[in-house]
């Protein structure tokens, strides 16, 4: 028989994060724990069907008059609609003036996908794939991928940790900003950054957004995490809107994995600032080309369960106490954790467990006690030293950090 047409196709090595899941699942010691998955849990490890979302879900099974035919190109309209909303804030001016328009994509990734591909195609002359682009150092190890995937060929990266402060490296953030080339694109996080849990404050956004204006830079916001950074949706869409007050044309990513639980479920949104409806319009035009031919048309369940829940004010309420209960767990397994470790005096200090915000805490644990950690101790997080908050249990706290402890004094 003929060699295999596919004899010469390299393996691709696992996506990291899925990998450590797949091990976890597969590790019988009974003391496991998974501190790697991007996902909430409850205090008894479990997933979590928001109960505003099983409501939704149940008016939605029992409402007759809805059917399976295909959605719009670009989405169902009410979703559309306020998902933005949600991200620019219920007076946002631009709303009025309507220059926002939006694409329903499939998660926060779909929506990185279709605004790159736009701008690859459009940003700054046709066919464009020689502008920069600049990913945060660390970041979500996706960013990379899905620009290039678009056909960016300059992919760069921007400082944002200092490790040895334990926080933002501003002047070095800003700095980059100064050298880089005019119209140069930048992926930001909107808030609770992923992997280090720090953001910028308010007045460092001003500084950000006084650069990016005067250099001619283009702000695409990644916004996976609103609600989760501080509980509250307003606060944690503040960076956008001040871009969107000052004036910038912009890009944002929303997903509502996180905020809605609703993983599977594929939704996202693309929310497009312009400076009139007319560009807007045409933005949207060549964006519904890209996604002909890459879904064609999306699905419909996640979006509706969001739509129905932003446009009741009672279900929103509803929402916002749940997104709540979430981030409260959250902090509570923050503090819970640093208590502990300075409980046993572990070499180091932990203010940062705190300090950090979102689902995510960089551990400042090296590759070394890592592998400690995952080998020794059955505890499942990524080479990084990102945990998941959210692993954390009232139940496995005390193994946890008598584990970060052992590794810690027994590993430099
Ligand atoms: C920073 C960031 N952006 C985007 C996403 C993608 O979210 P989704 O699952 O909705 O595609 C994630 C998910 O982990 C993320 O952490």
């Amino acid at each position: 028989m003929a060699a295999s047409i596919f004899a010469a196709v390299p393996h691709s090595p696992p996506v990291a994060v899925f990998k450590l899941t797949a091990d976890f699942r597969e590790d019988s010691d009974s003391r496991k724990v998974n501190l790697g998955v991007g996902a909430y849990r409850t205090d008894e490890g479990q997933p979590w069907v928001l109960p505003v979302v099983k409501k939704v879900e149940q008016m939605i099974a029992n409402d007759n008059s809805l059917n399976h035919e295909y959605l719009p190109i670009l989405g169902l309209p009410e979703f559309r609609a306020n998902a933005s909303r949600i991200a620019l804030g219920d007076d946002s001016p631009a709303i009025k003036e309507k220059r926002v328009g939006s694409v329903q994509c499939l998660g926060g990734t779909g929506a990185l996908r279709i605004g790159a591909d736009f701008l690859r195609r459009w940003y700054n002359g046709n066919n464009n794939t020689a502008t920069p682009v600049y990913v945060s150092t660390p970041t979500w190890e996706n960013h990379n991928s899905v620009f290039m995937d678009a056909g960016f060929k300059d992919i760069r990266t921007y400082h944002y940790w200092d490790a040895a402060k334990r926080g933002l490296d501003l002047q070095g953030l800003l700095n980059d900003m100064e050298q880089a080339p005019e119209f140069s694109i930048f992926i930001l996080h909107a808030c609770a950054h992923n992997p280090t849990g720090t953001d910028p404050t308010p007045e460092q956004w001003k500084q950000i957004a006084a650069v990016m204006k005067r250099r001619s830079l283009f702000p695409f916001f990644d916004s996976a995490y609103q609600g989760f950074a501080s509980g509250s949706l307003d606060k944690d869409a503040w960076a956008v809107r001040y871009f969107v007050s000052e004036g910038f044309e912009l890009f944002c990513a929303q997903s509502f994995s996180k905020n809605f639980g609703l993983y599977n479920e594929r939704v996202g949104n693309l929310t497009v600032v312009g400076k009139d409806a007319d560009n807007v319009q045409r933005v949207l035009s060549q964006m519904e080309k890209i996604v002909r031919t890459t879904w064609s048309n999306p699905p419909s369940q996640g979006a509706r369960i969001v739509a129905t829940t932003l446009a009741s004010p009672q279900l929103f309420d509803e929402w916002k106490g749940n997104v709540k209960t979430m981030a409260d767990r959250v902090l509570l397994m923050r503090s819970e954790l640093r208590s502990r470790l300075e409980a046993l005096g572990t070499p180091g200090t932990w203010n940062h467990i705190t300090e950090q915000i979102g689902m995510f805490s960089f551990t400042g644990l090296n590759p070394k006690q890592v592998e400690y950690m995952v080998k020794e101790k059955h505890i499942y997080l990524m080479a990084s030293g990102r945990i998941n908050m959210c692993g954390l249990t009232t139940k496995n706290l005390d193994y946890v950090a008598k584990s970060i402890h052992e590794a810690v004094t027994k590993i430099q």
